[in-house]
């Protein structure tokens, strides 16, 4: 679905040139004018004092709080809830310029094929809410709703329904209205029969209805719940062209402006609890809908808030979840924290027995940390009075503290434990330390991820180095990066003298040869549009902290000079070191001819 595929690239330039950024960022905020750049408070996350960034000369946006940036595109992406052909169609539409529609024959068909499922399921979610509300054959499910304590008003809110446990109700209801069953099968919403006469049922029968929204309330999919104890406990819309439940959570739509506002979402597991929190007034709730949290769900949190809390069930599962999930979140960038029921109850249960206010202190005050939550979980499992057990709650907790990124953490994560375990805090450090040897593949990942949220951390100190070790010659390589993503012939002058494959980090060299691609095939310069052909998350946000950085300069011939020749010594002072020890390898096999050769090249080389 490729905007390329129908949206001609010329039209993408015209769009992009005719809305400058500055104008477009101005409808959604208020900037101010702060030296080369504008500047005012982030529209993605709540903040008191700006940190988001609008810059006239690169055309692009970046707040330092919460990372997000990008270029007009990315911003009316993720402010309106839009894909790339959407934005460029509003875009297209505040520039007055008209796009020509029929040109993809393709593409405006699977438009309408989107268009007709959306109304199709409208309609079916109409249907059980009548059924819900009018009929006989819904009386024993008002009254089990009733006994759930959930009110009329978060029924027509969540525009619960019910279907009636007739075996093709809403499949009657929607021949009639004009829509093969071939169609609603593709939706989900029946399936073909598999004994005696041909055709098709209803998929969801004598169940009550949770109709799910995507973010902008458009509904996608339904759940349904049985009645009784009978299983499944909930049936789901298969995966279809609109319901993609790994991209999904439930209640979203309505809880997005509290999430923002809070600055702060409470995750959990399923429909009921996020209905009770909303009836409650808990409104920046939503649920994963029990799966596995993805990472698809967590970047979609990201758009609107990085702290999460998470609060599942406490049962096996839900604990299970809860540590898989805390890892996701934590990767995608959130802060999460995690609050454990007492009595192994779920929110809906919680609140509808302890009240919101009980509740709500539990999300705000008893949170844990996944290394606490994770001794605790441990401390039930295994017995901190014998030595055997504080190394198997030990062994459970320590991959979690060497997860940490922030080395504070850490250590008072180590002092903790120690503390809990009443054993020495140098003990359990040495652990730590040994189980980061042990695995590698596991540090690899984390350096990679660490190492992008250092980035953003840098940018907000602007003059102070990286935490750990930088070396020159990679602060060399980041600087030309920097100035390359400003200026066209700071690429062609680091091109000629030392070609474009110059770093040793693959991320870097991903967008350098993106440059060159652009300057090869003589387009305009604009390093801006790259935002728009990378699919890669980590990518785009390397792309937006590097392009909203400068690098500050005085003389910047001088400098970019500088880093090449940092650089071109970091390469010889590779090769003499590859050569010396080829040369001991020669001695030790006494191959005197081939150490003169490299003695020969070595000193070329000084
Ligand atoms: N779920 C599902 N299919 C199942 C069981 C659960 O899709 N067979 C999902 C539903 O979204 C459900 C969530 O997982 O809401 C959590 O499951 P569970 O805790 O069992 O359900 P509750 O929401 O607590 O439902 P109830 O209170 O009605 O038992
Ligand atoms: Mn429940």
């Amino acid at each position: 679905m490729g905007l390329g595929g129908y949206l001609p690239d010329e039209i993408i330039d015209e769009i992009r040139i005719s809305n400058e950024i500055v104008g477009v960022i101005s409808d959604y905020v208020r900037l101010n004018k702060q030296g080369r750049n504008f500047v005012g408070l982030c529209p993605f996350h709540n903040e008191k004092t700006p940190s988001f960034m609008v810059s006239q000369e690169k055309q692009i946006f970046r707040c330092f709080g919460c990372g997000e940036g990008g270029n007009v595109f990315s911003f009316i992406m993720k402010r309106e809830n839009l894909n790339f052909p959407e934005a460029a169609r509003v875009l297209a539409q505040r520039a007055g310029i008209t796009i020509p529609e029929e040109d993809n024959p393709e593409e405006s068909a699977r438009l309408k094929e989107v268009e007709q499922a959306y109304k199709v399921n409208e309609l079916a979610k109409d249907f059980f809410q009548y059924v819900l509300k009018k009929h006989d054959v819904a009386k024993d499910a008002r009254s089990y709703l009733e006994n759930r304590g959930i009110a009329l008003e978060t029924i027509d809110k969540f525009q619960i329904g019910f279907a009636p446990p007739s075996w093709d109700g809403l499949l009657q209801f929607l021949n009639k209205k004009g829509f093969s069953a071939a169609k609603l099968e593709e939706l989900g919403l029946v399936l073909p029969r598999t004994k005696g006469t041909p055709g098709y049922y209803d998929r969801f029968r004598n169940r009550v209805i949770f109709p799910v929204g995507n973010v902008k309330g458009k509904i996608v999919g339904f759940g349904g719940r049985v009645l009784d104890d009978s299983l499944p406990k909930y049936l789901n819309s298969p995966e279809t062209l609109l319901f993609n439940k790994s991209h999904l959570l439930y209640g979203m739509d309505k809880a997005a402006d509290s999430i923002r506002q809070l600055d702060r979402v409470i995750i959990v597991e399923g429909y009921l609890d996020v209905i009770t929190c909303h009836q409650a007034g808990i409104t920046n709730v939503v649920a994963s809908l029990g799966t596995a949290f993805t990472k698809e769900q967590g970047k979609l949190l990201l758009r609107y808030t990085r702290e999460a809390v998470m609060a599942y069930d406490a049962d096996a599962a839900g604990v299970k979840a809860t540590m898989k999930g805390w890892q996701l979140l934590d990767d995608v960038g959130c802060r999460v924290k995690v609050v454990s029921i007492p009595n192994g109850k779920d929110p809906d249960e919680f609140i509808r027995r302890q009240g919101p206010d009980k509740f709500l202190e539990l999300v705000n005050e008893k949170t844990l940390s996944l290394c606490d939550y994770k001794t605790d979980r441990a401390m039930e499992k295994f017995d901190i009075y014998t030595l055997e057990g504080k190394f198997k709650i030990a062994s459970e907790v320590i991959p979690s503290i060497r997860n940490l990124s922030n080395e504070i953490e850490k250590d008072e994560a180590i002092m903790k434990l120690a503390k809990r375990l009443h054993l020495s805090p140098g003990a359990i450090k040495a652990e730590v330390d040994k189980n980061a040897r042990d695995s590698r593949n596991n540090w690899g990942n984390r350096d990679k991820i660490t190492g992008l949220r250092d980035n953003n951390n840098k940018f907000a100190v602007p003059g102070k180095a990286p935490k750990g070790e930088q070396d020159a010659r990679s602060r060399a390589e980041e600087s030309l990066l920097i100035m390359m993503l400003e200026d066209r012939d700071v690429l062609l002058t680091v091109k000629n003298a030392i070609g474009v494959n110059f770093s040793s980090r693959q991320e870097y060299l991903y967008i350098i040869n993106l440059l060159n691609e652009m300057l090869e095939k003589e387009l305009d310069y604009q390093p801006s549009a790259l935002f728009d052909g990378i699919r890669d998350e980590p990518a785009a946000e390397l792309l937006g902290s590097l392009m909203a950085r400068d690098v500050p300069s005085e003389n910047k011939t001088r400098f970019i000079q500088d880093c090449i020749k940092t650089i071109k010594e970091d390469e010889l002072r590779k090769k003499r070191e590859d050569l010396l020890s080829k040369m001991e390898e020669a001695d030790k096999m006494r191959d005197q001819d081939l150490r003169n050769k490299l003695l020969l090249e070595y000193s070329k080389l000084i």
